[in-house]
């Protein structure tokens, strides 16, 4: 029997974000270079964006690339970069043949020139799909978006177009990168670290926390059911007592 079975189609998460890891440690097991790990990572990509899209999913996020991996080995960056390219260009048709609608958060101002021009591309050809939002972190930080929130926010301070009584979590949320995408109501980290590396820190305040030991080229649709039916058997209580919730 299938997790997908076990699936309550009116609890399904509106938001589940990922951090992709372990494709380095997955290739050196198999005696191969990281970069075969990152190439073997895009079929897990497309799995989980197919299987999310027909589970009713509206946003899947995932963690491509953070400001700190630009401190990897130039090879290691340049290959991630060209593999970008490759992907994003190949992909588009199952983002079309999906409904799939891309989007990209994070420093996309640190990306080479062809990888920035192609994903600007997808996300220009897709963006009347309206299935599924694909959002891909690349170049992303939590302190590098809360940072440049405040810098904005301050700059509209000084030119008095607020007035900082008005700033509310609402307001401070809306000035992230993500903006008005909804909080993840799970999050999925691969390869049996139990960190959050500087992802989302702002938006995930309350998401459920789901750790797997998988790496993430080895991660197919069934695991993405097993996840979510984790997060269904959960009892999110908002700081409430369990007797709130259930009379
Ligand atoms: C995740 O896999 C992909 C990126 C961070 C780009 P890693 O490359 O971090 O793989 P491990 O964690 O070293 O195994
Ligand atoms: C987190 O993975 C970033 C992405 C998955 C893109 P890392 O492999 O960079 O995380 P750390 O450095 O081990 O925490
Ligand atoms: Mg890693």
């Amino acid at each position: 029997m299938s997790f997908k079975d076990k699936i309550d189609q009116q609890k399904l998460p509106e938001h589940v974000a990922i951090i992709m890891d372990g494709n380095g440690r997955w290739a050196q097991q198999k005696g191969k270079l990281r970069i075969y790990g990152h190439r073997s990572g895009v079929k897990s990509v497309r799995e989980t964006a197919e299987a999310a899209a027909e589970l009713g999913i509206k946003f899947l996020t995932l963690y491509a690339f953070s400001t700190e991996n630009w401190r990897r080995p130039r090879a290691e960056v340049n290959a991630l970069m060209k593999l970008l390219v490759q992907t994003i260009h190949k992909e588009t048709k199952t983002l079309h043949d999906n409904n799939i609608k891309l989007l990209a958060v994070g420093n996309l101002e640190a990306l080479p020139d062809v990888t920035a021009k192609e994903l600007r591309e997808a996300i220009e050809e897709t963006k009347h799909h309206d299935r599924m939002s694909l959002i891909l972190a690349l170049s992303y930080s939590s302190r590098w978006e809360i940072t440049r929130a405040i810098q904005k926010v301050a700059k509209m301070a000084v030119e008095n177009q607020i007035d900082p009584a008005q700033i509310d979590q609402d307001f401070v949320g809306k000035q992230l990168a993500f903006g008005n995408i909804p909080d993840p109501e799970l999050l999925i980290r691969t390869s049996g670290e139990y960190r959050i590396s500087n992802f989302m820190l702002w938006q995930i305040a309350y998401s459920e926390l789901y750790f797997t030991p998988k790496l993430w080229p080895d991660f197919r649709r069934e695991d993405l059911y097993e996840a979510i039916v984790d997060f269904q058997q959960r009892e999110r209580r908002f700081g409430k007592t369990h007797e709130q919730l259930t009379k």
